[in-house]
């Protein structure tokens, strides 16, 4: 991970617009919120799984910088004062403290934006058919039927937690949290013209490991410290939001993400050994303290 994570940071290092002007503080904003931090996870997957079918780096590592710098966009919209209200990401003041909400949000746009003239780029494939299945793929994943409908969908466990079930947390977490890990790993199998087997067994492993990652999140929220998370803990509790562990509770929620996790690693049999840093990956979603 640490190894495609320093060239992720290379990479989106590369890609993020520079120069002078009134408009530089856009570019600052973007740079705060996309460099020097966070696991890369999502990147890690598009590499390991583009590896599966001897996909060059150079091409896995523009899409997952992409998705990458979808995720970025997110985490800054999340934290504004109009959604989460959040103060502290990934162990530094959120964007909007950093700079202001208007900046904060005009960072984001374009980090979105970026990604997808990312995509569209011939340097990520030659053909045209390929990328255009990128942006389709990383369009579905973003968008309303996808992580923006979860995040509205999540707005409303907060308002309306109490009447929340189990199955109406499940649907949310696949589509806020899920979408964007599926199309982690589809984005590899395009880049690789994986065949239809060879895909749902990609959806099926991310599936639960998306949802394994986001009971960890919620884990984090309810016991982990803000030191060592780098975000503030103890929101979801605080603002009465329906989550895992507001329904199962603490010991189910941890159990419910170990069993996730082992089903994660059964599904790439397929793949044999060369899938064995995603076995790995979906048991460090699970075991992550950050
Ligand atoms: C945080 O994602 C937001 C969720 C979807 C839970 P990560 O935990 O992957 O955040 P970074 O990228 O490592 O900061
Ligand atoms: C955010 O979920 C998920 C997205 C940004 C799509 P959370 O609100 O739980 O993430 P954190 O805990 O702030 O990282
Ligand atoms: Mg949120
Ligand atoms: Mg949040
Ligand atoms: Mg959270």
């Amino acid at each position: 991970m640490t190894e495609v994570a320093d060239r992720i940071e290379e990479t989106l290092a590369a890609l993020l617009p520079r120069g002078d002007g009134p408009e530089t503080r856009v570019f600052e904003a973007m740079a705060y919120a996309s460099l020097d931090g966070g696991k890369r996870l999502r990147p890690f997957l598009t590499v390991q799984t583009a590896r599966l079918f001897d996909v060059p780096d150079s091409r896995s590592l523009r899409a997952g910088a992409a998705i990458e710098l979808v995720h970025c966009y997110s985490l800054v919209h999340d934290d504004l004062p109009a959604m989460d209200d959040d103060d502290l990401r990934r162990g530094r003041p959120s964007n909007h403290v950093a700079f202001d909400e208007a900046t904060a949000i005009l960072a984001g746009d374009a980090l979105q934006t970026l990604a997808f003239e990312v995509l569209a780029d011939p340097a990520t494939h030659p053909d045209g058919e390929v990328r255009a299945g990128l942006v389709a793929a990383l369009a579905a994943a973003a968008g309303a039927r996808g992580m923006v409908g979860g995040q509205m969908f999540d707005i409303a466990a907060e308002t309306d937690g109490a009447g929340f079930t189990l199955e109406q947390i499940v649907r949310l977490q696949r589509l806020k949290t899920g979408r964007l890990f599926d199309v982690s790993c589809q984005a590899g199998a395009i880049l690789g013209g994986a065949n239809e087997a060879e895909r749902s067994a990609l959806a099926a492993y991310t599936e639960d490991l998306g949802l394994a990652f986001q009971i960890a999140d919620d884990i984090l929220d309810e016991t982990g410290n803000a030191a060592e998370v780098g975000k503030k803990v103890g929101k979801d509790a605080s603002a009465g939001k329906a989550t895992f562990i507001s329904i199962l509770g603490l010991d189910a929620a941890r159990e419910r993400a170990n069993l996730l996790a082992l089903q994660a690693v059964k599904v790439l049999e397929c793949f044999g050994a060369r899938a064995d840093l995603l076995r790995e990956a979906a048991h460090f979603a699970v075991g992550r303290r950050t």
